[in-house]
C-alpha cells in the first residue's frame, strides 16, 4: 500500500534533502512539495528520518481546517505572514510530547491548506512545537556561532567540560566563542586572523596554518572534539579530516558543508 512521508527543510537545503533521498530513500518518489515542504511516496513502510531535514516522518494527507479534531497536535507553518486559525493555537499551545511518544503535527502549508504528518519525538528534535531555535542573536565576531549554536541544540551534542576541541577554519571565531562559552578547550587552526576576544581567552590556542599542514607533532594532547567549518569542497575536507582522525582518534566529528 502506498504510504507517504514529509519532511520540513530549511529552502537552502531542499536540493542536498532530495538528493540525499535519492540516495538513501531510492524506493520514495517526490511527490508534492512547496518551498520548505517536500513530500515523498513511497511503496512501503520504511524508516523516514533523513539528515537535510529538520522534521521528517509519516504523511498523512492533505485535511480540511473542520477535519483537524486532534486532541493534542503541535502545529508549523511555511511562512511568518500566515495567521494561524485560532483553534489550531489554541490545541498548539495545550500540547505536550514526552521524548518516545508520537508527535501529530498539523503543518500549515497554504493559507487554506493543512497536512498532518506525524514523528517519533527523540532528544535531538527540539522540544517546541513547530521547531524553531531558541538561539538569540547578540553580537559575535560571525554568523558561524548560530551555525555551531544551533547544530548543538539540534543534534544535542554531548560536549563535556574542558574537553579539547581541534576547529579546523577557525577564523574569525564565531564558532570558537561559542564552543568557549561551553567550558571546551579550544585549538583553531586557520591561516586568517582571529578576533582579539577570541584570542585574549586563555582557552584558545591559534595555529595560524593550513589544516593541510598539520602532523601528529602539532597535539601535544589529544583531542575529543573535531570540528571543521572551512570553505572548501568537500571533498578536500573529507580527506584531510580522515588524515587527521588517523592519529587524532577524536569521540566526535561535526563538518559544515560550504555551498
Ligand atoms: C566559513 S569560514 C569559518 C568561520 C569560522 N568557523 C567562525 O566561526 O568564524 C571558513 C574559514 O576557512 C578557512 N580556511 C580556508 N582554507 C583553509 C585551510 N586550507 N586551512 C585552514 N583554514 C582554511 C578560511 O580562512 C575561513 O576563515
Amino acid at each position: 500500500m502506498a504510504q507517504f512521508y514529509f519532511a520540513l527543510t530549511n529552502v537552502d537545503a531542499e536540493p542536498l534533502l532530495k538528493k540525499e533521498v535519492t540516495l538513501r530513500y531510492p524506493e520514495l518518489k517526490l511527490s508534492y512539495s512547496r518551498p520548505g515542504f517536500i513530500t515523498f511516496k513511497g511503496e512501503s513502510s520504511l524508516d523516514f528520518d533523513p539528515l537535510f531535514s529538520r522534521v521528517s516522518g509519516k504523511c498523512l494527507g492533505k485535511f480540511k481546517l473542520s477535519e483537524l479534531n486532534f486532541l493534542k497536535a503541535w502545529v508549523w507553518k511555511r511562512c511568518e505572514e500566515f495567521e494561524l486559525p485560532i483553534e489550531l493555537t489554541e490545541i498548539s499551545e495545550n500540547s505536550l510530547f514526552k521524548v518516545g511518544e508520537t508527535v501529530t503535527l498539523i503543518m500549515m502549508v497554504g493559507v487554506d491548506e493543512f497536512w498532518v504528518g506525524e514523528y517519533k519525538l527523540l532528544k535531538t528534535h527540539f522540544q517546541t512545537p513547530g521547531e524553531v531555535s531558541s538561539i538569540v542573536e547578540r553580537k559575535v565576531p560571525s554568523r558561524a556561532y548560530y551555525k555551531i549554536a544551533e547544530a548543538f541544540e539540534a543534534f544535542d551534542l554531548p560536549f563535556d567540560h574542558q574537553e579539547r576541541v581541534l576547529e579546523l577554519g577557525s577564523a574569525p571565531g564565531g564558532a570558537s566563542l561559542f564552543l568557549l562559552e561551553q567550558d571546551l578547550l579550544v585549538l583553531g587552526v586557520d591561516p586568517a586572523e582571529m578576533d582579539p576576544v577570541i584570542t585574549k581567552n586563555y582557552n584558545f590556542r591559534h595555529l595560524k596554518l593550513p589544516f593541510e599542514s598539520l602532523t601528529e607533532n602539532d597535539f601535544k594532547e589529544g583531542v575529543d572534539w573535531i570540528i571543521s567549518d572551512i570553505n572548501l569542497p568537500p571533498t578536500v575536507v573529507m580527506r584531510e579530516v580522515t588524515r587527521l582522525i588517523s592519529f587524532l582518534n577524536p569521540r566526535g566529528i561535526v563538518i559544515t558543508k560550504d555551498e
